[in-house]
């Protein structure tokens, strides 16, 4: 089931791949009530972060990425709209869902301190925004269709045009996806949708239409409708607590320092991978990855999709909680942490 994919491959597509299938079986509904609910609603597959999430805050982050900071120019590239509905796994709408977008402008380059291409940066392209969903669970963004970007300079294998989401609300788990475009000749041999099955390709791969009404000549839409899985952790709120705190990996028999230094850049002597917790549900962080959710799903073990990794913390015999393991997916070596507050 899993998908090989080389050390090489994987630090350039940001330390990570999809975990669709891998994710859907972890996190498929068991009771009856909830196979029939899941059924008429299916929670949307993740897909990895990727190295480019927004890192540094920017004035302007809103629904129109075709307009930076006022500015009448626009971007190169298509021009198009994408919309959606938020919904749950009863497919009721989910107001006040907040949808982050961040992808490549028109070359295939994004507008991060990561990005090390040399494909053209458009001054013009806003790069990513974030908005709320309305009392109907809809959004939207107008933005230009991305394109593909090579695994690293000058490789053959690329990434087929995508849009990067991240759907939060309070209750649910958190939902990083993609969204891709149906026909692109691409997406037969993209490394990340590749791992998808049929059901969850049919999520994520969405039709460009032209002619709707609202939208103006030369434009298209695109609709990318979601479901967010609600959230569900057994252990209580002292427990999560125990689990919270700083964590030093050790990077030095896998180099990973000399990888993560060449990728991410400046000298990597140490991470520290924090886990805190809000709201009854757990949260990790590192200096290469943004804070995103840690999912439970089994004893002090938590799925860390973001990195691809599963958490699986260790306590002493008085229950104390000492360090833990990050279990990657793939051949990828499992990497140890030391508890250091
Ligand atoms: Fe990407």
């Amino acid at each position: 089931m899993q998908k090989k994919i080389n050390r090489r491959s994987w630090l350039q597509l940001g330390m990570g791949a999809t975990v669709g299938t891998l994710y859907t079986s972890i996190f498929g509904c068991t009771t009856p009530a909830a196979e029939e609910a899941a059924s008429a609603c299916e929670p949307t597959v993740n897909q990895t972060m990727g190295p480019f999430h927004p890192n540094k805050d920017q004035q302007d982050k809103d629904f129109d990425l075709t307009s930076f900071n006022g500015s009448d120019a626009q971007p190169q590239g298509e021009p198009i709209y994408v919309r959606g509905k938020v919904t749950d796994e009863n497919c009721n709408p989910i107001p006040g869902a907040v949808v982050m977008l961040w992808q490549a402008n028109t070359h295939g380059k994004y507008s991060h301190e990561y990005d090390h291409s040399s494909a053209e940066y458009d001054p013009n392209f806003q790069g990513w925004g974030q908005v709320t969903t309305n009392e109907k669970g809809e959004y939207g963004f107008k933005t230009i269709k991305p394109g593909a970007y090579p695994l690293s300079e000058g490789s053959a294998d690329y990434r087929t045009p995508h849009i990067h989401f991240k759907f939060s609300r309070r209750g649910y788990h958190e939902l990083i996806t993609q969204l891709y475009f149906e026909g692109e000749e691409l997406n037969e041999t993209d490394v990340l949708l590749g791992g998808l099955n049929a059901e969850e390709k049919a999520q994520v791969v969405r039709p460009k239409t032209t002619g709707a009404e609202d939208i103006e000549d030369g434009a298209s839409l695109v609709t990318f409708d979601v479901v967010l899985e609600n959230a569900k952790d057994n252990s209580t709120e002292n427990r999560l607590k125990e689990l919270s705190g700083k964590y030093s990996v050790d990077i030095e028999p896998h180099e990973m320092k000399e990888e993560l230094s060449q990728f991410y850049g400046g000298q990597r002597e140490e991470l520290t991978l924090t886990i805190t917790t809000e709201n009854g549900l757990l949260y990790a962080e590192m200096p290469i990855q943004p804070k995103c959710e840690v999912k439970p799903i089994g004893d002090n073990v938590y799925a860390y999709l973001a990195f691809e990794a599963d958490i699986h913390f260790q306590q002493d015999d008085n229950g104390k909680v000492t360090g833990l393991q990050l279990k990657r997916y793939y051949e990828f070596p499992t990497l140890s942490a030391e508890k250091i507050n």
